[in-house]
């Protein structure tokens, strides 16, 4: 009997390695383990057999019942899933793919090295939108409609038509300038502020120009700031950045935002102000704009005319990611280039 059942295990066990379909293995199953199956009765006779034999063949019959029906359930699974279990099986204990990580744009980079700079200098982070209305971006900012100024700047307006000079259109803002009146109007002196963030002009592009970029403002305002202090947070700001001992000069300028206004140059980052071809053998860069508040604005911003004084500075974060990084040309930061992207 034992015989037997080990010979109908193998016959089983070897058309369920050549079934192909479900029907297949309900065929095999009604056959050989269906009511009327030789399979069934053997179980059936069991209860005839001998207290000895019983000890010896039930418990071996149970098991090929056990490991036949468990063959059956695996198989359907196999066909169900169209998987093979004996190909497509999945080492647990193989070594991880490695993963590959992205890595962050460069002005990311610089954006989190001067927010934590001036953060622990004290100042705060303040934001405002990149669709302005005519009044922070131009306006409020001492840019009349009509100003000449405004030329400066080439503006892209959200509406056709809105540049009509009655001052109620709406911009891709030029400047983060205008989150100055925006941080003034909910805010009272004295404070210190930087805003980063992301400008429009509508500007041919070439090697040193795009039309979208990023700047960012610094605006401190209180009694009696001067621009000395201007000078002193500049020097320190722009040290910390390029970890090296920087100095800073200003040369006149002008800014319809600013009374005094000044461009201002920082000690050449490659020869520290000898002079070299990065330089033009000047020993300078030229970095930004900057100067004091105008009261103007001061007063746009809802405060007293001659009460307070500050200083302002904002310039391009591109070309100070360049500076850092000796990057050529201002395009690539936008150019979604892997290459260029997996250097920082
Ligand atoms: N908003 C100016 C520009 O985009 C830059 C600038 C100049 C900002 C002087 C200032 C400033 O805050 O004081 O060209």
């Amino acid at each position: 009997m034992k015989e037997r059942i080990k010979q109908l295990k193998n016959e089983i066990e070897e058309l369920l390695n050549n079934s192909k379909t479900l029907k297949d293995i309900e065929d095999i199953r009604i056959k050989y383990l269906g009511k009327k199956s030789e399979f069934n009765k053997i179980l059936k006779s069991l209860k005839d057999l001998t207290q000895d034999e019983k000890k010896e063949i039930g418990p071996f019959a149970n098991e090929a019942k056990k490991s036949v029906y468990a063959k059956i359930e695996n198989k359907k699974h196999t066909i169900e899933l169209n998987f093979d279990a004996e190909t497509e099986w999945i080492d647990v204990t193989a070594p991880g793919k490695k993963i590959k990580k992205g890595s962050l744009n460069p002005l990311t980079l610089v954006q989190r090295d001067i927010e934590d700079i001036f953060t622990s200098m004290g100042f705060e982070i303040a934001d405002g939108p990149e669709i302005e209305t005519e009044f922070f971006n131009f306006d409020g900012a001492n840019m009349p409609p009509n100003h000449s100024a405004r030329d400066m700047q080439d503006t892209f307006w959200i509406k056709e038509g809105c540049n009509d000079g009655m001052g109620d259109g709406q911009v891709l803002r030029t400047h983060t300038t205008n989150c100055q009146l925006r941080y003034m109007q909910s805010h009272k002196p004295p404070f210190r502020i930087i805003a980063p963030g992301r400008v429009f002009r509508q500007e041919a592009t070439d090697a040193s120009h795009e039309h979208t970029f990023h700047q960012f403002e610094a605006l401190v305002v209180g009694k009696n700031v001067s621009v000395a202090n201007f000078l002193s947070v500049a020097k320190s700001f722009f040290s910390s950045f390029f970890g090296k001992e920087m100095s800073v000069r200003v040369r006149p300028s002008y800014f319809p935002f600013v009374e005094p206004g000044f461009e201002f140059d920082i000690s050449c980052t490659n020869c520290s102000g000898d002079g070299c071809s990065t330089c033009q053998n000047t020993g300078w860069l030229e970095i930004g704009g900057a100067g004091m508040v105008h009261q103007n604005v001061l007063v746009s911003g809802g405060y007293e005319r001659d009460k307070y004084t500050g200083f302002a500075w904002g310039f391009g974060l591109e070309r100070l990611a360049m500076m850092k990084y000796k990057i050529d040309d201002i395009r690539l930061f936008h150019s979604g280039d892997i290459r260029f992207g997996r250097q920082f």
